[in-house]
């Protein structure tokens, strides 16, 4: 009995232990490429916050992530690798920090964002939950409001900032940025 009960704690350390080893992204490789489901051109797009990813399940092109949530990759990617700019595809999902994602509607969803929603996510090993989206009062973590910034790149960048593109810089350097991008924390 006494020593049943030296024995207990630990028993349930370890238990946990084991616990937290198996659920911390046990499964990775066999990530379904369930991002990019296909639906007919003129579907609106829904998001939910299981529409959200790791980033390093996206196509990265340069130094951001970028997807096509109504199965129109192809198109995307030649809009973000074009040296010359244009419109990006609806569907079109661009990221460049785990928690900031920007989502383009098929066109007549707002003219005046150019028909891109912005999200602002908390994310964990867990996944993604949606803390924020729309455009009014979507704000990054440094209180600058997405659209208000985005907006000022030119219009052949279709509100991509990249450095070069006309939009306040953001305070963090590129290299941050990859670190940042490295350590999602999210599983699936
Ligand atoms: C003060 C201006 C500013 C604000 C506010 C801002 N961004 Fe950006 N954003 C930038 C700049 C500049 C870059 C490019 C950084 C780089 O390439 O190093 C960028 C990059 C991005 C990218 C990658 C594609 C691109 O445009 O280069 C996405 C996606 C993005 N931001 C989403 C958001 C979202 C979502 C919010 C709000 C939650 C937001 N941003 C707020 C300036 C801003």
């Amino acid at each position: 009995m006494r020593l049943a009960k030296l024995i207990q704690p630990k028993a349930i350390v370890l238990i946990t232990a084991v616990s937290i080893l198996i659920t911390a992204c046990a499964d990775e490789a066999a990530k379904p490429d369930a991002v990019a489901a296909e639906k007919p051109a003129a579907a609106q797009v829904e998001i939910t916050a299981g529409t959200f990813g790791r980033l390093s399940d996206m196509t990265k092109v340069r130094h951001f992530f970028i997807g096509n949530l109504l199965g129109n990759l192809e198109a995307t990617i030649a809009v973000a690798e074009s040296k010359t700019g244009g419109v990006y595809p609806p569907g079109s999902v661009v990221q460049l920090v785990p928690t900031e994602v920007m989502v383009k509607h098929p066109q007549g969803w707002n003219a005046a964002t150019r028909d891109w929603e912005f999200f602002e996510l908390d994310v964990s090993a867990d996944g993604s939950t949606i803390r924020n989206r729309g455009f009014v009062d979507v704000v990054n973590k440094f209180g600058g409001n997405c659209l208000d910034c985005h907006i000022k790149a030119r219009k052949e960048w279709d509100l991509i900032c990249e450095l070069d593109h006309g939009c306040d810089p953001i305070p963090i350097s590129r290299k941050q940025i990859a670190e940042i991008q490295d350590s999602d924390p999210r599983c699936t």
